[in-house]
């Protein structure tokens, strides 16, 4: 009961805050009898609910506690929200997303030109735990370069001394697996800028195609390109 207690608030602030519509219009939304919290219908848009138990159009409230989903990102969208660099991820997401207060953000971003695994969020504390570099979450990534790949690169990447120009601190280990000859899977902990093309870069390979397939404990399976998945928040890295 405390619990249910706890999570009681504002219909019309529960409302605007999932992205259904604004305050003003919540009163709308109950007027035409489109909200039921446990079945029954909702007359007062400023009456205290519980978000769970409440349905639009006889359907659940979308993600009340937070919303975490990946998106499998082409290459060609941007990672920010301004649109002068070109599409951005933020045009493959549902728009009630981004009405969303707190809205819904990439934790972390991929380059324009990469593609793959990307996760948005409008839970602040999540994108600062998965993009800390004291998290040191594994990523990986499937990178194609231009010229054939050398097995010394396995030990180079491993050992945890390789410096990026203007850092001052060494990338920390990552495996290196090669699987054809321009083609290799790394995996890395950190998250610096442009980290794996620069990593590729200072040994004399240019990454041509860069594609992330995991984030931690997420991959992207068949998710296809475009495509985004809701995660459960239960599967959260902690
Ligand atoms: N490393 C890169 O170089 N680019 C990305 O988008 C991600 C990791």
């Amino acid at each position: 009961l405390r619990d249910s207690l706890f999570c009681m608030r504002r219909l019309d602030q529960v409302l605007s805050s999932l992205g259904y519509c604004s305050r003003r219009e919540a009163v709308l939304f109950v007027k035409n009898g489109r909200v039921k919290q446990n079945g029954l219908v909702l007359t007062k848009a400023d009456q205290k609910v519980d978000p769970h138990a409440v349905t639009v159009d006889d359907e659940p409230l979308e993600a009340p506690d937070g919303l975490l989903a990946m998106l499998h990102k082409p290459v060609g969208y941007v990672c920010t929200h301004d649109g002068n660099e070109g599409p951005t991820i933020y045009e493959l997401l549902p728009d009630q997303w981004l009405r969303r207060n707190p809205a819904v953000t990439s934790v972390g971003r991929l380059d324009k030109d990469t593609s793959g695994l990307l996760l948005v969020t409008d839970i602040g504390p999540l994108v600062h735990r998965h993009t800390s570099p004291k998290a040191e979450i594994e990523k990986t990534y499937l990178a194609e370069v231009d010229r054939d790949l050398e097995a010394s690169l396995v030990e180079i990447f491993a050992k945890g001394d390789l410096m990026l120009r203007n850092e001052e601190k060494p990338c920390l280990p990552a495996k290196l697996e090669i699987i054809a000859p321009r083609t290799a899977r790394l995996t890395i902990t950190e998250g610096r800028y442009h980290q794996v093309r620069r990593m590729f870069a200072s040994q004399g390979w240019h990454v041509e195609t860069l594609h992330r397939e995991r984030f931690g404990p997420y991959v992207l399976g068949d998710l296809a390109e475009g495509e985004w998945q809701m995660l459960s928040l239960e599967q959260v890295v902690s």
